[in-house]
C-alpha cells in the first residue's frame, strides 16, 4: 500500500524521488521521507506527517544533494502515522531501508535484535528489516548478500529498498509479495512500486519475480533469484502514458476518470469485436481450447471489483446459462471449499496487486482448479503474470482511490467474457450479435448519461447534510446500488447501505424515516413493477426517495420521490449506463462536504497488504 521511489543517478535525486512520490501518493499518504546519500557519505534523512507536498517544501528549505537515493510515502500499518514511524529507516547511521508490505514474524526478530543491542526507534515492523541487515552484514562479504540473508528470516510481504552509507552508489532491492519493478536509464537506474512514478525518466522496465533480489548501480542491475542464483528479466518499453498522472482540467482524478469512460471502454472494446462476434484472441492464446472445456466460473475480487463480479454473476447465469459464484477474496482464501468441475477461476482486479486477491489465486491453483483467468488494468502486475488468460483492460491509468472507470470497463470485459464462453453454452449466433452491438454503441450512451452532470450536482445539495443512505437496486442492478453506496461512503464519509429492494421489508425498513434518503435503481426492465410496490413500501413510511429512471419507466415526481432521468437504453447495458449518475452523485456530495476526493481517509489505491 506504499509508494517506493529509489535511485542511483548521475545527478541529484531529490528531485526525481519527489515527483516519483507524488506520482505515487495514491498508494497511501499518512507521511513520507526519503535519504539521500551526499556526496561526503553522509545519510542525509526526512521524514514528514501529511503529504508529500509537505516534504517537498521541507526539502526545499533545506536541499539534499546526492546522486542516490530512496524515498517511501506512507499507509500505516504497525505504527501510527508519525515522523519516526515514517520511512526510510536507519540501523547505526549505516543503512537506510524503505518498505512496502507486513513483516509478519517482526516481533520474534525484534526481540533477537533488541538482545544483540539494537535500539529501536520506531514502532513500525520495517525498522527490523534495517537492524537485521546491519546485523548480517558484519559477517557478510557485500551488502547484496546480507539482504540475501535477511530476506530468508523475513515473513509476511515485502518489497524493500536499502541503501548502505560505505556503497554510496549501489542500491539493493528484494521483492516477496509486494510489486517492484526496475527502471533502467541511461548511465542512471531506479526502482519503483509501480512503474508511473518513474516515467518522466524512463520507459525501460522490468519487473522481479517473487523472491528476487537485485543489485542496482548507475550501470549496472544484477537479478537474483529465491536461491541466489543469477536470473534475467525481461525489460519491456512501457505503454502507459506519461501524462496518465496528471489532473489535465479536471479539479480531481476522480472526475477526470468519470470523464473518461467513453474513451477507455472504446479502448477496452478496439480490436476485440469483429463481424458481430468476440473475439476470443482478447484474453489470449489458449482462451478457445480453455473456454470450450469451462463448465463452471469461480469469480475473486475486492470492493469495487466485487461489484463488477457480482453484476456477472447475473449475466453469466440468464445470458450464458452457465453457473457462476462469486466470492470476496479474503473470505475465500482462509475458508475450506469446493472446486467444481471444469471451473474457471477468475480474478477481477484494476491494480492486479490486491494481496487478497493474489493469495486466493495461488490457493485456486493449489486447489487444482482447471486454468485461471484475470481481467486486470495494470500490464506486468502480478494477477497478469501469474494468470493463463489474461483480458487487458486497456482503461488507462487509474488514480483517484475511488474507482470509477475501471468498474464500467470490467463490466464490459466482463460482458465480452460471458459471450466467449456462453456461445459454447446457451448463446446462440444472433444474441451474441446482439450483445457485440450493443457493446458497440456502449461509449455513446455513456456519453449521454454523463449529461445528467447538471442535475446531479443539484441533487447533491439534498445530500450533503445527511448522515445515512439506502440504495436499492434488484437483480443485476442489485450490485450496482452495492457499488452506489460503496463509492458514497468511500469519499463522503456518508453511511451508506444497499439492498436487494425485495429483501427491505425483512429488516432495513425499519430504518426508513424523512432523514433517510433511499436511492432507487430503476431500469425499465422486467421487475420493475416489483420494484415499484417497494417504492411504495418505502414512500407509505414517509422514506424521501431518489429514483433513477428512463423516461419509459413512467415516474413523476412529488413531495416524497424526486425523479432522475436516465437515457434510455438496451437493458443489457443498464448496470453499465446506471453507475455513471451515481459516481456522479458521489463526486458532487464529497466536493460540498469538502472532503478529500481523490485519497479518502484511510484509505490507499492499491491494497497490497491483506
Ligand atoms: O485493484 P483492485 O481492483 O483489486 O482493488 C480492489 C479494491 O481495493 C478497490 O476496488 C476499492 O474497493 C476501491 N477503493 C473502491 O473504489
Amino acid at each position: 500500500m506504499c509508494g517506493i521511489v529509489g535511485a542511483v543517478a548521475q545527478r541529484d535525486v531529490a528531485e526525481i524521488l519527489l515527483q516519483g512520490l507524488k506520482r505515487l501518493e495514491y498508494r497511501g499518504y499518512d507521511s513520507s521521507g526519503l535519504v539521500i546519500l551526499s556526496d561526503n557519505g553522509e545519510l542525509q534523512r526526512i521524514r514528514c506527517v501529511g503529504k508529500v507536498n509537505k516534504l517537498s517544501r521541507a526539502v526545499v528549505e533545506s536541499p539534499f544533494l546526492g546522486a542516490t537515493g530512496i524515498a517511501h510515502t506512507r499507509w500505516a500499518t504497525h505504527g501510527s502515522p508519525t515522523e519516526k514511524n515514517a520511512h526510510p529507516h536507519i540501523s547505526n547511521n549505516t543503512i537506510a531501508v524503505v518498505h512496502n508490505g507486513i513483516i509478519e514474524n517482526h516481533s520474534i526478530l525484534r526481540k533477537k535484535l533488541e538482545e544483540k543491542g539494537y535500539t529501536f526507534t520506531s514502532e513500525t515492523d520495517s525498522e527490523v528489516i534495517a537492524h537485521l541487515i546491519h546485523s548480517h552484514l558484519k559477517v557478510q562479504v557485500s551488502l547484496l548478500n546480507a539482504v540475501q540473508k535477511t530476506v530468508k528470516e523475513l515473513k509476511g510481504a515485502y518489497g524493500t529498498v536499502v541503501v548502505d552509507k560505505n556503497t554510496p552508489e549501489t542500491m539493493i532491492v528484494a521483492r516477496s509479495g509486494s510489486p517492484l519493478v526496475i527502471g533502467y536509464g541511461l548511465g542512471e537506474n531506479f526502482v519503483a512500486s509501480d512503474q508511473i512514478a518513474l516515467l518522466p525518466v524512463t520507459r525501460r522496465f522490468a519487473f522481479l519475480e517473487e523472491g528476487d533480489v537485485a543489485e542496482i548501480t548507475r550501470h549496472k542491475v544484477l537479478i537474483f533469484n529465491a536461491d541466489d542464483n543469477e536470473v534475467t528479466r525481461e525489460i519491456s518499453e512501457s505503454q502507459v502514458n506519461h501524462d496518465a498522472a496528471d489532473k489535465g482540467q479536471y479539479k480531481h482524478y476522480m472526475l477526470k476518470e468519470i470523464y473518461e469512460q467513453p474513451i477507455a471502454l472504446k479502448h477496452t472494446l478496439d480490436g476485440r469485436l469483429e463481424l458481430g462476434k468476440v473475439l476470443d484472441s482478447a484474453f489470449g492464446e489458449k482462451a478457445t481450447r480453455i473456454f470450450k472445456k469451462t463448465k463452471h466460473i469461480q469469480i475473486i475480487a475486492c470492493g469495487t471489483s466485487y461489484n463488477a463480479a457480482m453484476t456477472a454473476r447475473y449475466w453469466f447465469e440468464s445470458l450464458a446459462g452457465i453457473a457462476c459464484t462469486v466470492e470476496i477474496a479474503s473470505e475465500f482464501r482462509y475458508r475450506k471449499s469446493v472446486v467444481n468441475e471444469n471451473s474457471l477461476f477468475v480474478t477481477l482486479s484494476q491494480s492486479g496487486e490486491t494481496a487478497d486477491t493474489l493469495a486466493a489465486l495461488h490457493l485456486a491453483k493449489e486447489m487444482g482448479y482447471m486454468n485461471s483467468l484475470t481481467i486486470c488494468n495494470v500490464e506486468g502486475s502480478s494477477l497478469v503474470r501469474g494468470s493463463d488468460l489474461v483480458y487487458m483492460m486497456k482503461a488507462g491509468t487509474e488514480i483517484g482511490v475511488a474507482s470509477t472507470k475501471a468498474f464500467t470497463v470490467q463490466l464490459a470485459g466482463l460482458l465480452m467474457l460471458v459471450v466467449a464462453i456462453g456461445r459454447h453454452h446457451t448463446i446462440s449466433v444472433q444474441q451474441e450479435a446482439d450483445i457485440v452491438s450493443a457493446l458497440q454503441r456502449l461509449p455513446a450512451k455513456i456519453e449521454q448519461a454523463l449529461t445528467m452532470q447538471p442535475a446531479i450536482k443539484l441533487l447533491a445539495e439534498d445530500f450533503a447534510d445527511k448522515h445515512h443512505s439506502l440504495f436499492l437496486g434488484r437483480a443485476e442492478q442489485y450490485p450496482i446500488a452495492m457499488e452506489g453506496a460503496l463509492k458514497l461512503k468511500e469519499i463522503s464519509y456518508i453511511h451508506a447501505e444497499a439492498y436487494a429492494a425485495g429483501e427491505l421489508k425483512h429488516g432495513p425498513l425499519a430504518l426508513v424515516d424523512a432523514d433517510m434518503p433511499v436511492i432507487v435503481i430503476a431500469p425499465n426492465n422486467e421487475l420493475l413493477e416489483k420494484l415499484k410496490s417497494n417504492i411504495e413500501e418505502v414512500r407509505a413510511r414517509g422514506g424521501l426517495m431518489y429514483v433513477f429512471a428512463d423516461k419509459n419507466a413512467q415516474f413523476e415526481s412529488d413531495e416524497t420521490m424526486k425523479v432522475l432521468e436516465v437515457p434510455a437504453c438496451d437493458a443489457l447495458l443498464a448496470p453499465i449506463i446506471y453507475t455513471i449518475p451515481l459516481q456522479l452523485l458521489s463526486y458532487y456530495v464529497s466536493l460540498i462536504k469538502g472532503t478529500d476526493i481523490d485519497q479518502p481517509r484511510n484509505l490507499a489505491k492499491s491494497v497490497t497488504v491483506e
